[in-house]
């Protein structure tokens, strides 16, 4: 089997001045994973590794870079899956620690459970050696900017459906095995304790080898309505392509609940998709070592993957 990467950095609106950050931050983590990938390393690894490179990106909302709850504070969420056997770990409403994504492969690899909350999960991270950080060091100048911004009495009412965020990747394997996983800060503002859809198996991703994988993006409240991740792989189950399964449940999503957002695909044979009802979505894949990437409806660049990592400086 040919290895597939797909990752993206979360569908909504993305500011002139940090395209470049979000394309450059994107590309970066799908050239982290598919190294991983072409060197025979394993889907599970190479999703995981392409997050948590993105978890440490202040561009993105997730790990470092965050947006803060109405308390002014990060509360993370995040999920991996493995398709082989549809094992996945997840954690919601962790704090003080830089990668959600790693304490959630742990939650799937050393627990007899799914997912973690808060306090839980914190003295779990404690427990497995993973080191707490000051809360603070996850907190931007923007982040921080922007939540002071919301807090005014005059701000956008529809905050939710446009200010937002995540991060994800999906893999296939040399060996056929597919994995998804997706890291977010979740809403700006958000209330304390809330938990969207990112930590919740079937709607912020899921990935069977008898299917494919996916990771979502946006408005969790509307993704968990729909269970978006899963709702896209039955499409598929039904014979649509990624595409076009993506498509119709981003559809669904937006008719049904209003709900916008975005999502990357890869079926279990290596085909892939990245699609968003959003202005905007970055993302980035590399297939057949050729990288495609982009930010806007129908935009497709594309260069090699040696080119890519020497412009990239790996
Ligand atoms: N999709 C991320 C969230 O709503 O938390």
């Amino acid at each position: 089997m040919k290895p597939v990467i797909v990752v993206h950095g979360g569908a909504g609106r993305i500011f002139k001045e940090r395209e470049d950050g979000s394309r450059s931050g994107v590309i970066r983590a799908a050239l982290k994973g598919y190294s991983i990938l072409k060197q025979g390393g394993s889907a599970l690894d190479a999703v995981e590794q392409a997050v948590a490179l993105m978890e440490d990106d202040p561009h993105f909302n997730a790990g470092c870079g965050s947006v803060l709850n109405q308390k002014g504070e990060v509360e993370m969420d995040a999920i991996i899956m493995d398709g082989k056997n549809l094992a996945s770990g997840a954690v919601s409403a962790v704090k003080c620690i830089a990668n959600p994504i790693k304490l959630a492969r742990l939650v799937m690899e050393k627990t007899e459970h799914m997912l973690l909350t808060d306090y839980g999960a914190q003295c779990f991270a404690k427990a497995m050696g993973v080191p707490e950080i000051p809360g603070e060091k996850l907190i931007t100048e923007r982040s921080r900017e922007r939540w002071m911004k919301n807090l005014e009495p005059d701000s956008n009412p529809h905050k939710f459906q446009t200010d937002l965020g995540t991060v994800g990747a999906v893999a296939i394997d040399s060996e056929g095995n597919v994995a998804c996983a997706t890291s977010t800060g979740g809403l700006a503002n958000k209330l304390v304790g809330r938990v969207g859809d990112t930590a919740c198996i079937g709607s912020g991703g899921y990935a069977d080898n008898h299917v494919g994988a996916t990771s979502t993006t946006g408005h969790g409240e509307s993704i968990m309505k729909v269970v978006l991740a899963r709702l896209i792989l039955y499409h598929m189950e039904q014979g649509m392509s990624p595409e076009e399964a993506s498509d119709t449940a981003l559809n669904c999503m937006k008719t049904r609940v209003g709900g916008l957002g975005g999502v990357i695909v890869v079926s279990n044979s290596g085909d892939w998709a990245a699609r968003f009802s959003t202005k905007q979505m970055s993302w980035a894949t590399v297939k057949d070592d050729q990288l495609y990437y982009g930010i806007y409806t129908g935009e497709r660049l594309t260069k090699s993957f040696e080119e890519a990592l020497t412009s990239e400086g790996f």
